[in-house]
C-alpha cells in the first residue's frame, strides 16, 4: 500500500473539520473516500466521495483501509470495536470513550489485533508549547513538586448546549466539561506530569447552564512522589483563564496567554534549603522567557503521523492505549464528586459504570434541541 484510503464516521462540527484539510491536500499519501453520518443531508457536498449513513457499513465496505470515528463519544467504543475488529485502522476522536470500562474494552480488542493502528486524536501534543514544556520537565525542572491549572476559559453558551442532543446528558455524553472540553488538558496533564495516585473531584452539575452533567469543577491531585496539585475547569465562567503552572525542585513553569516563562532556580530548592546559613534566603533565579513557534494544523499532524504509522511504522504520537488516562481522570473527578472521597488511582472503572448507568436511569432532564447560528468552530481549539 502506498497510500491510505480513508473514511470519516460523524460528520458533525470535527468531522468535516478533519475532510476540509485532508481534501485541501493537507495530508499526504492519503485520500479521504468515504464519509458517514446518520444524517447525510449536509453530506451532499462532499460527492463525489462515497456516502454512508452507517458506520459499521463504511467500515465493512472493502473501500477504506483506515476511518477517523468522530460521532458523539459512546459510539467510539462500539465503532472502534468493530474497525479494529475488521482489520481497519483506526484513528478515535476525544475522548476515545465515555466511560473507563468502555475504554477497557476498546483496548482489549486492539490487542486482538495489534498489527492494525490505534490511535487517539490528542493534538495538544503536537503543540511545540506543551513540547517545550516537556523538555523543560525532562531536563531542568527537577523533581516535580505542585501542579496547577486553572483551566476555565471553555466557555459555552446554552445555544451551545442545545446544539446536539447528546451534549451534556449522562446518557449521550457520559459526563460535561471533564470529558469534553478539558479531556484535553487532562491527557496533556498526564502525558507531561504522569498519573497522580490519587484525586478528590468537587463537580457543580448544571450549575451555569440546564444541563445534568458538570460544567463547574475544581480538583485536588496526589503523585505518588507526593507531589499535589489543582486542576479547576469550567465551561460556565467569562473571561476565563488558562494558566498552567508547574513547579519543580529547580524552578516554576508557567503557560498563560500563550506565554511560557521559567523562572529557573540556581540551585535546587531542597538542597539550597539543606545547605544555606541564614532563615530567609532563597535561591537566586534566572528569569527565562522560552520561545515556542505556533503549531500549524495540530490535528493535521495528528492524522498524518496516523497515515505514516499505517504506511511506514511510525512511532504514534498518540497511541489509542494513552487514550484511558484522560477518561479515566475525568470519570475518578466526578465519582470522587457524588461519592464525597477521594478515589484512589487506577481506579475500578466497572463501578463508575455502574453509577453512570445509575444516573442515566435516572435522568429527568428534558433536553431542547435547536440549530444554532453559524458559528466558528476552530476557534474553540486555538487558545
Ligand atoms: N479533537 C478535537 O479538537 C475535537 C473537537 C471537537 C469535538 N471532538 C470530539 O468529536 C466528537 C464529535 O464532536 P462534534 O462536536 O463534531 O459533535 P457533532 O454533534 O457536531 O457531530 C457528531 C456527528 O455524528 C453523527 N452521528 C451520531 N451518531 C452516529 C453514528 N452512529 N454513525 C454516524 N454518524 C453519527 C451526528 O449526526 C453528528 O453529525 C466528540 O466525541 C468530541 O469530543 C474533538
Amino acid at each position: 500500500m502506498d497510500k491510505v484510503r480513508l473514511g470519516i464516521i460523524g460528520m458533525g462540527n470535527i468531522g468535516k473539520y478533519h475532510a476540509d484539510y485532508i481534501l485541501n491536500r493537507k495530508i499526504t499519501r492519503c485520500e479521504l473516500v468515504a464519509v458517514c453520518d446518520a444524517i447525510t443531508a449536509p453530506l451532499e457536498r462532499f460527492k463525489p466521495l462515497k456516502i454512508f449513513t452507517d458506520g459499521g457499513q463504511l467500515i465493512r465496505s472493502g473501500d477504506v483501509d483506515a476511518v477517523i470515528i468522530a460521532t458523539p463519544h459512546f459510539q467510539h467504543t462500539t465503532l472502534g470495536i468493530a474497525a479494529l475488529r475488521a482489520g481497519v485502522h483506526t484513528l478515535v476522536e476525544k475522548p476515545i470513550s465515555s466511560h473507563k470500562a468502555d475504554a477497557e474494552r476498546l483496548i482489549a480488542e486492539h490487542k486482538l489485533h495489534p498489527q492494525v493502528v490505534f490511535a487517539g486524536m490528542f493534538q495538544l501534543r503536537t503543540e511545540p508549547r506543551y513540547l517545550k514544556i516537556q523538555k523543560l520537565i525532562n531536563e531542568d525542572l527537577g523533581q516535580l513538586v505542585r501542579v496547577n491549572w486553572i483551566n476555565t476559559d471553555w466557555y459555552r453558551t446554552e445555544a451551545y448546549y442545545a446544539s446536539g442532543g447528546w451534549r451534556a446528558t449522562w446518557k449521550g455524553e457520559g459526563g460535561g466539561v471533564l470529558l469534553n472540553q478539558c479531556l484535553h488538558n487532562l491527557d496533556t496533564l498526564q502525558w507531561l506530569c504522569g498519573m497522580p495516585a490519587r484525586v478528590r473531584g468537587f463537580c457543580q452539575l448544571g450549575r451555569f447552564h440546564q444541563i445534568e452533567v458538570e460544567d463547574n469543577v475544581t480538583a485536588y491531585l496526589e503523585w505518588a512522589n507526593g507531589a499535589t496539585g489543582a486542576f479547576i475547569s469550567s465551561t460556565g465562567e467569562a473571561p476565563g483563564t488558562n494558566r498552567f503552572e508547574i513547579v519543580g525542585t529547580r524552578g516554576r513553569l508557567v503557560l498563560e496567554n500563550n506565554r511560557l516563562a521559567f523562572t529557573r532556580n540556581e540551585m535546587d530548592m531542597l538542597q539550597f534549603s539543606q545547605s544555606a546559613k541564614q532563615g530567609f534566603v532563597k535561591p537566586e533565579v534566572w528569569n527565562v522567557d522560552v520561545p515556542f513557534n505556533d503549531a500549524v494544523l495540530p490535528h493535521a499532524v495528528m492524522v498524518q503521523n496516523f497515515v505514516n504509522a499505517i504506511l511506514d511504522g511510525e512511532p504514534l504520537i498518540a497511541p489509542g492505549e494513552h487514550g484511558i488516562h484522560s477518561v479515566e481522570l475525568a470519570n475518578a473527578m466526578l465519582y470522587s464528586s457524588l461519592r464525597g472521597e477521594t478515589v484512589e488511582l487506577p481506579m475500578d472503572g466497572s463501578a463508575w459504570e455502574m453509577e453512570l448507568n445509575r444516573l442515566i436511569a435516572g435522568s429527568t432532564l428534558q433536553k431542547k434541541v435547536a440549530k444554532v447560528a453559524a458559528d466558528d468552530f476552530a476557534g474553540s481549539f486555538r487558545k
